[in-house]
C-alpha cells in the first residue's frame, strides 16, 4: 500500500525531472584545437561528435605508389602525435603528417561540414615547401551514419596553398527534421500515459491483491476525492458571483424558514406532491 500511497508524489517529481531534464543539456567539449578558437567553428565541431574517435581508412594503389590514409575525426590517427590525418606509404610503412587535428578549422553549411587540418609534415620538393594540409568534406548523407573515405584529389603542382581534398557522407551533418511532435506534446503523451499505467496497476492491485470493491479499486480514492473537492471548492470561489453566496431569505419566496436545515431538502416541498 506504501507504494499507492506515494504514487501522487513520485509522479510528480517525476513529471518535474522531465521538465528540468529539457533545459540544460550536457556541454563537453571535442578536442579538436581550433587554429583561431571560435564560437561558430565549436558549433560545427558538436555536428562532428557522432563521428569522434573513429577510423576512417583508405588505400589508394597506383603504378607507383600505395597508401593507406588513416582518418580521425579530433583524435590521434594510428597514434600518431597530434595527427588527425595520415599517410601511411605501405611500401616502407613511412607515416607522414597530413594534417593537426590540433591545428583545427571548421566549416559548415547547411547539409556539409568542411574540415581542415593545417601542420602537417613540410613538402619535400613541392608546394614551395609548405607544411601539408588536409580538407575533409563531410556530406549529408541520411542513410550512414558514416560513409567511406574518398581521396578527391592532391593539389600540389602549385605555388602555395596546397591540400590534400577528401569526401565523406555522414548523416551526422544533416539538417535535422523537424519533429512532427512539440515538445508539449510530447510531455502530455507521457503524462497520460503515466497516468493510464498508475490507474491499471493501482485498479488490477486493489482488486486482485488488496479484493477492493467498488470505488474503492479506485487507486488513492480518498487523495483524489480530496483533490477533486479542493479543485471544486476553488472553482466555486473563483467562478461564483458573490450575490449567490449568501441568498436572501427570500429566494423561495418562503421568507421565513429555521436554519440549519438540511441543503439537500430544500427543495422538496416544490416538487409535486
Ligand atoms: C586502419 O589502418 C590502420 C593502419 O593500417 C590500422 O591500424 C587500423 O586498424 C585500420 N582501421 C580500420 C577500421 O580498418
Ligand atoms: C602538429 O603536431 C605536431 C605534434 O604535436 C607538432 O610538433 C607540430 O608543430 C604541429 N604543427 C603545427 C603547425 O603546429
Amino acid at each position: 500500500m506504501f507504494l499507492f500511497k506515494t504514487m501522487p508524489l513520485v509522479s510528480t517529481i517525476l513529471i518535474l525531472i522531465i521538465l528540468l531534464a529539457g533545459g540544460g543539456q550536457g556541454d563537453d567539449k571535442t578536442d579538436c584545437r581550433l587554429v583561431k578558437e571560435s564560437e561558430s567553428e565549436r558549433k560545427v565541431l558538436k555536428l562532428l561528435e557522432p563521428l569522434k574517435n573513429r577510423d576512417f581508412n583508405l588505400t589508394v594503389k597506383t603504378d607507383k605508389d600505395d597508401y593507406t590514409y588513416v582518418f580521425r575525426v579530433c583524435g590521434a590517427a594510428v597514434g600518431v602525435d597530434g595527427a588527425g590525418l595520415v599517410q601511411i606509404n605501405n611500401k616502407n610503412e613511412k607515416k607522414t603528417r597530413i594534417g593537426n587535428y590540433t591545428n583545427a578549422q571548421a566549416i559548415g553549411g547547411s547539409d556539409w561540414v568542411m574540415l581542415i587540418y593545417t601542420g602537417g609534415t613540410e613538402y619535400e620538393s613541392h608546394c614551395n615547401k609548405e607544411s601539408r594540409k588536409a580538407i575533409i568534406m563531410i556530406s549529408c548523407d541520411r542513410r550512414t551514419s558514416a560513409g567511406d573515405l574518398s581521396l578527391v584529389l592532391e593539389d600540389r603542382e602549385r605555388e602555395s596553398d596546397c591540400f590534400y581534398l577528401f569526401e565523406l557522407d555522414s548523416s551526422a551533418v544533416c539538417p535535422v527534421l523537424q519533429s512532427k511532435l512539440s515538445t508539449g506534446s510530447i510531455l502530455l503523451i507521457i503524462c497520460f500515459s503515466s497516468l493510464a499505467v498508475y490507474l491499471i496497476v493501482g485498479f488490477l492491485y486493489l482488486r486482485l491483491v488488496v479484493g477492493a470493491k467498488g470505488v474503492d479499486q479506485f487507486p488513492n480514492y480518498t487523495f483524489w476525492t480530496e483533490i477533486g473537492n479542493l479543485a471544486a471548492d476553488g472553482c466555486d470561489f473563483v467562478c461564483r458571483s458573490r450575490g449567490s453566496r449568501e441568498e436572501p431569505p427570500t429566494y423561495r419566496g418562503v421568507s421565513t424558514e429555521p436554519l440549519g436545515e438540511e441543503p439537500e431538502e430544500r427543495d422538496d416541498h416544490l416538487l409535486p406532491m
